[in-house]
């Protein structure tokens, strides 16, 4: 792409953490506070991401804080966050899953902002929570350090502006960019099988527009973009870099991580789908018949 052609796109934003520190709560917090007016509180979640504007601007969420999702989608070789959202619980501090995800957030080299959660309990201890993350590289700017520290109350709704205001003097910081006018790129965040609509993928677009129509191969299933939906459970027509989306007219299930790209004609999409279909039909094959003589 000429640079010319690059455009500011949204930040995609992670949210990791210990088990029971609060990655839900401060997710949903976020989702209720900052969701358009009119829509707060009212909103089905369609798929496990979604998007919030703040302050003009917007910002892509992705609901899979579990590690697994995160492992997987490195593991094949899937990028998919700008930002990680570190959530420590002020009153129970660094425990085993923090430092797994700061490990994470590192090999990704993905920028780390630190939530201190739970700031409302009787316990909470935030300078215990610096202390603790210092010694894994972690150094807060009141320390002299670089990383942005926030300190929240998911619970209550405390500092959860702030803490999108830095989301956003990150994102500027690493001058996130994709070109809108091309055709579609990206990666798959998740993907079922539906008893009415057939295969179901939720696809992270990451450069390009993607619409209705488009031939496309993801993984290794193919087919043309059915129907989109959004992540506020609205059909759409088209959709742009760093948005998430629903979409149905795929041939079989793709994986969470499968990387999925549209092509400019059916004939060559079709083409390129039905080699790895087959591919991974052959695969699916001769590893059953591995089991079968075991
Ligand atoms: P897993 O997904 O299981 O890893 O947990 P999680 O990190 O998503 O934590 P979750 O949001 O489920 O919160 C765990 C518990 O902490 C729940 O009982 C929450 O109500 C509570 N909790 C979350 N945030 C706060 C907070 O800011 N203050 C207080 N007092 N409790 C909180
Ligand atoms: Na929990
Ligand atoms: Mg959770």
């Amino acid at each position: 792409d000429d640079e010319k052609d690059m455009q500011v796109r949204p930040p995609v934003v992670t949210i990791m953490g210990h088990v029971d520190h609060g990655k839900t709560t401060l997710l949903d917090a976020i989702r209720n506070t900052k969701v358009t007016a009119g829509e707060a509180g009212g909103i089905t979640q369609h798929i496990g991401a979604y998007q919030i504007t703040n302050n003009g601007k917007q910002i892509t969420f992705l609901d899979t804080p579990g590690h697994a999702a995160f492992t997987t989608m490195r593991a094949r070789g899937a990028q998919v966050t700008d930002i990680t959202i570190l959530v420590v619980a002020a009153d129970d501090g660094v425990m085993p899953q923090t430092v797994e995800a700061i490990n994470h957030a590192k090999a990704a080299e993905v920028p780390i902002i630190v939530a201190v959660n739970k700031m409302d309990k009787e316990a909470a201890n935030p300078d215990r929570v610096m202390q603790e993350l210092t010694e894994h590289g972690l150094v807060s700017e009141a320390w002299g350090g670089d990383t942005i520290f926030v300190n929240v109350s998911a619970i209550k709704g405390d500092g959860i502006d702030d803490l999108l205001e830095m989301i956003n003097l990150v994102s500027e910081v690493e001058e996130l960019k994709a070109n809108p006018n091309r055709t579609a790129a990206g990666t798959v965040i998740e993907a079922q099988l539906d008893k009415g609509r057939g295969s179901v993928a939720t696809l992270l677009v990451q450069s390009g527009t993607l619409n209705v129509g488009d031939p496309i191969v993801v993984g290794h299933t193919y087919g043309r973009v059915r129907a989109m939906v959004n992540d506020l459970g609205r059909r759409v027509k088209s959709v742009g870099p760093s948005t998430p989306v629903e979409i149905t007219g795929l041939n079989d299930v793709p994986q969470a991580g499968d990387p999925f790209m549209v092509f400019a004609d059916e004939k060559k999409a079709r083409q390129v789908g039905e080699s790895r279909f087959k591919k991974q039909q052959d695969a699916q094959r001769k590893e059953s018949s591995k089991l079968n003589l075991d």
